[in-house]
């Protein structure tokens, strides 16, 4: 692999052995320990790297922050909130921002959406969704609804609840004997012998979702208590839903009264030109799970939103008890509400949802652009969401994804995600479309370049 064309300062890279104290979130640690790939600051759609150059950001950070790095509205409401209030504590006695907050989400939410629930993170979101359709049934008198379905290759977060939901096989392997039991999986959608290189919604796979209907005849239907999807498959490599796929799982989860949930951490505000992509779909689900975009990334934040009927149903029990048993110490942070109500302000102010729409033709037609690559087994996009599934090396799955983002980054100044040999593209809400050619001229020229 290439070596970094200046040596990292780092002290990281000034002792010989291969152990950080720094455990990062999914690194292959003693890889990186050989050449740390380190990042100083960050500004609109660049970072600077520790050694002085100016990256392109071609992933938005992590899928999380569309109007770029260190925007001054954003920056500017979080000093302000963090000298005024920097923790406020949310058991029993709130502040106003949270509540402003949980207004502007269910104002933006489809119609029918009344609650949102505060955590941290797109894990606690969707384990809090998870808990709260227990509850929910428990309330509606069906304590027999404790079953969850999934879907294979689905990424729902790190959490217990989210691992068991979730699909993707090395995220499961080591825990597999403890992960929740009552768990089902719908079968991914992804089929590169119908579906390769289709453009947006592909067309075959839309009966997939008949295999609900299976899971509900198996265990019936009664004891289900939520499906969970993404309605884009995200992490895994960008899987858009087949034509009139998501429709056919409300139908079948109203059917036998199952609670539908979207996990939109990905694919709320403005990833798909519209603020959910149960809109940009036309499919309403009972909950949403969000996080990522509510705030730009810029401070950890999450929500859970809800309809109407699963608040109301909770709100029983004497007067004076605690409806429902959840929540964290920093649930609605003050600095986090702050910095995710400049974040809604500047979609608004900026027509950002708009612009992304308008962008999506460009990035099609920017990321298909490597159809004819040797190396390229398939392409898949929807709203700015992207990826490029390259053909693996033999007896070596993954590196030549790894490779293409470790010479992305030392040569061409790119940050470009790859998960194993599927390389992932989420760019700028704002992005400019020479931008988004120039990414793909960029990873044409490191395809071209290795083996
Ligand atoms: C759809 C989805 N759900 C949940 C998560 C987990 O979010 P977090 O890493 O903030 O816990 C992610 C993260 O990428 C995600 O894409």
């Amino acid at each position: 692999m290439t070596k970094p064309r200046i040596r990292s300062r780092s002290k990281l890279s000034d002792h010989d052995n291969d152990r950080n104290a720094h455990w990062m979130p999914f690194t292959s640690l003693r890889d990186f320990q050989k050449a740390p790939r380190l990042l100083t600051s960050a500004q609109g759609h660049y970072y600077i790297s520790e050694d002085g150059r100016k990256l392109y950001d071609s992933f938005s950070g992590l899928w999380t922050s569309g109007v770029g790095h260190c925007h001054p509205q954003i920056v500017k409401a979080v000093q302000e909130q963090v000298a005024e209030m920097d923790y406020s504590i949310g058991f029993q006695v709130g502040h106003p921002k949270a509540f402003s907050l949980a207004e502007r989400l269910v104002d933006m939410a489809p119609d029918g959406f009344s609650s949102a629930f505060f955590t941290n993170s797109g894990s606690e979101s969707v384990d809090t969704a998870l808990k709260i359709a227990i509850a929910y049934h428990r309330a509606k008198g069906n304590a027999q609804r404790t079953r969850f379905v999934g879907r294979a290759r689905g990424y729902h977060g790190v959490n217990f609840g989210g691992m068991s939901v979730g699909g993707i096989a090395p995220n499961r392997k080591v825990f597999s004997p403890v992960l929740l039991p009552g768990v089902d999986h719908l079968p991914h959608t992804l089929n590169l012998k119908k579906n390769a290189f289709s453009k947006g919604l592909p067309n075959w796979g839309g009966h997939l979702a008949d295999e609900l209907e299976n899971i509900c005849a198996l265990h019936d239907g009664s004891n289900i208590a939520a499906v969970i999807v993404e309605p884009i498959s995200g992490s895994t490599g960008v899987l858009p839903p087949p034509i009139g796929y998501l429709k056919r799982l409300r139908q079948i989860c109203d059917r036998h009264g199952i609670l539908l949930i979207f996990d939109e951490v990905i694919t709320a505000f403005g990833r798909v030109g519209r603020a959910f992509a149960a809109d940009r779909f036309g499919v309403i689900p009972d909950m949403i799970t969000t996080a990522k975009g509510l705030t730009n990334g810029t401070i950890p934040m999450g929500a859970v939103l809800l309809k109407e009927g699963i608040y109301d149903a909770l709100m029983t029990g004497p007067k004076r008890t605690i409806e429902l048993f959840h929540g964290y110490t920093y649930s609605g942070h003050p600095v986090a509400a702050a910095a995710a109500l400049a974040t809604l302000d500047v979609y608004e102010t900026e027509n950002i949802f708009e612009h992304s729409k308008s962008l999506e033709p460009i990035f099609e037609e920017a990321i298909h652009s490597l159809s004819d690559h040797p190396k390229v087994l398939d392409i898949r996009n929807f709203g700015l969401m992207g990826a490029i599934e390259l053909e693996p090396r033999e007896n070596a799955p993954g590196e030549r994804g790894f490779d293409v983002h470790k010479k992305c980054y030392w040569d061409e100044d790119m940050i470009v995600r790859n998960g194993g040999d599927i390389l992932q593209f989420s760019p700028f809400l704002n992005s400019r479309p020479e931008d988004l050619e120039m990414i793909f001229e960029r990873v044409r020229k490191v395809l071209d370049s290795i083996d």
